[in-house]
């Protein structure tokens, strides 16, 4: 039998961030629940951010207090500052992402900063999230291509990652946002990455717009990676990256891990019915 992969659910937050109906908090409430039924040891919940910017998210909290936790399993959310961390904090999200880009232009879209700015905003989320003992996840987004500035080079994911492993993070999560990573330029990343922080610290976040995440998923395992980003219902997408589709869906993913031999601890019957949901969900 292979090594065991752990697949970090993100459905609530990445696969539900860019759906234009409102989503009423019952609905995701019940979404989280099904998924904590599934074996997951991590699900991302919520994002503290602008309800200016990201209008879906903005009853995380809501989300957060409705929840029934289940033992073992740590619910997360996004903060991008200071306020966000606060947020979450009061909350009880059990951890927090910081995230950056590799690329300027889709920083300054998503989050009205350069990457420098950007990183400046984390340094009082990551002392205070030390002080208060609660975990910090990094994301570096647009690791192999920008929306806007075009192919990444692998030296700048790098030294993205060589950041966030300063602060601290005890995992950063590599993000393919749109979707346009080919496993030649995995592959090339992963090396510069990898000589940054260790595979086992690392985690593969992959949009299937070009239907290419499960090949760069095996591009991953080859460098040692063990934890993958997914998202039910394969829903996802994100409001600054234009042309970004969904996640790799987790059924998709958790198939594919288990025909090589990874075991992934789900129930596949769970994870089915949670993409039923989230798939209905798009749709109302
Ligand atoms: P800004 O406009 O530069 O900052 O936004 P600001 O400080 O001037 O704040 C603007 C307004 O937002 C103010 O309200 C603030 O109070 C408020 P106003 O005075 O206009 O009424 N505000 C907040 N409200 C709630 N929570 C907060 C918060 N902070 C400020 N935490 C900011 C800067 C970072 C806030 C904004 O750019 C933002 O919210 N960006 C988030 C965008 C986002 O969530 N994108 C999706 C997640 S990233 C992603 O999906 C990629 C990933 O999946 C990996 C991958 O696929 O690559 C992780
Ligand atoms: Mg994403």
């Amino acid at each position: 039998m292979a090594d065991p992969v752990e697949i970090f659910e993100v459905g609530p937050r990445d696969g539900l961030q860019n759906e234009k109906r409102a989503i009423p908090t019952a609905e995701k409430v019940a979404l989280v629940d099904l998924l904590s039924r599934a074996g997951f040891r991590r699900i991302e919940v919520a994002s503290f951010v602008s309800p200016k910017w990201v209008p879906q998210m903005a009853d995380g909290a809501e989300v957060l207090a409705g929840i029934t936790r289940a033992a073992g399993v740590r619910y997360a959310a996004l903060t991008p500052n200071l306020r966000g961390y606060e947020g979450a904090r009061a909350a009880r999200a059990d951890e927090v992402a910081i995230f950056a880009s590799a690329s300027e232009g889709f920083s300054k879209a998503n989050l009205n900063a350069t990457i420098a700015q950007s990183v400046e905003r984390f340094v009082p989320v990551v002392e205070a999230a030390r002080a208060d003992g609660i975990p910090v996840r990094g994301y570096v987004s647009c690791v192999t291509d920008c929306p806007f500035d075009g192919a990444v080079a692998p030296g700048d994911v790098a030294r993205v990652v060589a950041i966030l492993r300063d602060f601290g993070c005890y995992e950063v999560s590599l993000g393919d946002t749109i979707g346009q990573g080919t496993p030649e330029a995995v592959d090339a990343m992963l090396a510069a990455v990898t000589c940054e922080m260790p595979a086992a610290d690392l985690a593969g976040h992959f949009h299937d717009t070009a239907g290419r995440a499960l090949a760069n998923v095996d591009v991953a395992l080859a460098h040692g990676l063990r934890v993958f980003d997914a998202a039910v219902g394969g829903l996802g997408g994100c409001p600054y990256a234009p042309g970004a589709a969904g996640n790799v869906a987790t059924e998709a993913l958790m198939a594919h891990l288990e025909a090589a031999g990874h075991p992934t601890g789900l129930d596949a019957g769970i994870v089915a019915e949670a993409g039923r949901m989230a798939r209905k969900m798009r749709t109302g």
